[in-house]
C-alpha cells in the first residue's frame, strides 16, 4: 500500500487536507519554508508537529554533521501545548557526498530519533542510508529525471521517466527483500501524471504537494456526470408520490 504524505509548511493547507483524513505524515524542506517565509522555523514547526501529531513530520537540518546533530537534539526536545515531548518529529538528513549524513543517522538512531534521508537519486544512496538504519529514504521522482536528462544527451523525457520509475521499483525491492525497516518516500511531484506514473512503482509513501493533491481529486467529467445525477434527481423528486 502506497501512503499520502503532505510536501507543505504551511499550516492552513495542513487543516484543510486532514479534513480529507488521507494524509499520513508531512514533510517540509528549506524550499518549502522559504514559502511561508516571515514566519518563525521553531514557531511554525511546533505547530505544524502539533497540528498532525501522531502523524510524522519531517523537518530539514542543516548540511554538515555536527550541525545536524545539534539541531535533532534541538528538535527532539520540543514540547507540545500539554507539555509532552514531540513523538512524531523525524529530522531530515542530507545523503551528504563524504557520508557523514550516514554518520548522523547512526548516531541519531542510537538516541532513538528517528530521520529521514533526504535528496537521494539512485538506489545505491538508499541502499547505504537504510544500512544506517534510516526510518525513512526519500528519493526526488522529478530531480532522478532531470539528472538522467542531463547525464545522457540521447535520453529524452520518456526515457527519464522510466529511469527514474526503475530507480523506485528497484529501490523498494531491495529495501523489502533485504527486510530493511526503511520506508521510501518519493517526492519532487511536479504534476498529477506524475502520481499515476509513481504508482507503477508501488514505494511505501508518496508525498504530495497540496496544489497536485486539490487536482487530483478533480475531473471535468465527474463533475459533468454528478450534474448530470442531480439533475435526474430533481426531476425524479417532481413526480414522487
Ligand atoms: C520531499 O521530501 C521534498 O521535500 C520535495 O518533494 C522536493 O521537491 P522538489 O524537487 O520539487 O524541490
Amino acid at each position: 500500500m502506497t501512503n499520502i504524505f503532505l510536501d507543505t509548511a504551511n499550516l492552513e493547507e495542513i487543516e484543510q487536507i486532514k479534513r480529507w483524513e488521507i494524509i499520513k505524515g508531512v514533510t517540509t524542506n528549506q524550499k518549502i519554508f522559504l514559502k511561508e517565509k516571515g514566519c518563525n522555523f521553531e514557531k511554525q514547526a511546533k505547530a505544524i508537529l502539533e497540528a498532525v501529531q501522531p502523524l510524522p513530520v519531517s523537518l530539514e537540518g542543516p548540511n554538515d554533521y555536527e550541525g545536524i546533530i545539534k539541531a535533532a537534539k534541538e528538535y527532539n526536545i520540543w514540547e507540545d501545548t500539554d507539555g509532552k515531548r514531540f513523538r512524531n518529529m523525524v529530522v531530515k538528513v542530507p545523503m551528504l557526498g563524504n557520508g557523514d549524513g550516514l554518520k548522523a543517522v547512526k548516531t541519531l538512531s542510537n538516541d532513538f530519533i528517528k530521520t529521514n534521508v533526504t535528496a537521494c537519486m539512485t538506489l545505491n544512496q538508499a541502499f547505504l542510508a537504510a544500512n544506517a538504519g534510516a526510518t525513512y529514504v526519500s528519493l526526488f521522482y522529478n530531480r532522478i529525471k532531470d539528472w538522467r536528462l542531463k547525464a545522457n544527451s540521447n535520453n529524452n523525457e520518456k526515457q527519464a521517466a522510466i529511469e527514474a520509475l526503475l530507480t523506485i521499483s528497484e529501490t523498494m525491492k531491495m529495501l523489502e527483500e533485504g527486510e530493511f525497516r526503511t520506508k521510501l518516500i518519493v517526492g519532487s511531484i511536479r504534476k498529477v501524471t506524475d502520481i499515476e506514473e509513481i504508482l507503477t512503482a508501488q514505494p511505501d509513501i508518496i508525498t504530495i504537494p497540496t496544489k497536485i493533491l486539490k487536482e487530483m481529486v478533480k475531473n471535468e467529467m465527474t463533475e459533468s456526470t454528478l450534474k448530470d445525477f442531480e439533475n435526474a434527481w430533481e426531476e425524479f423528486k417532481k413526480y414522487e408520490k
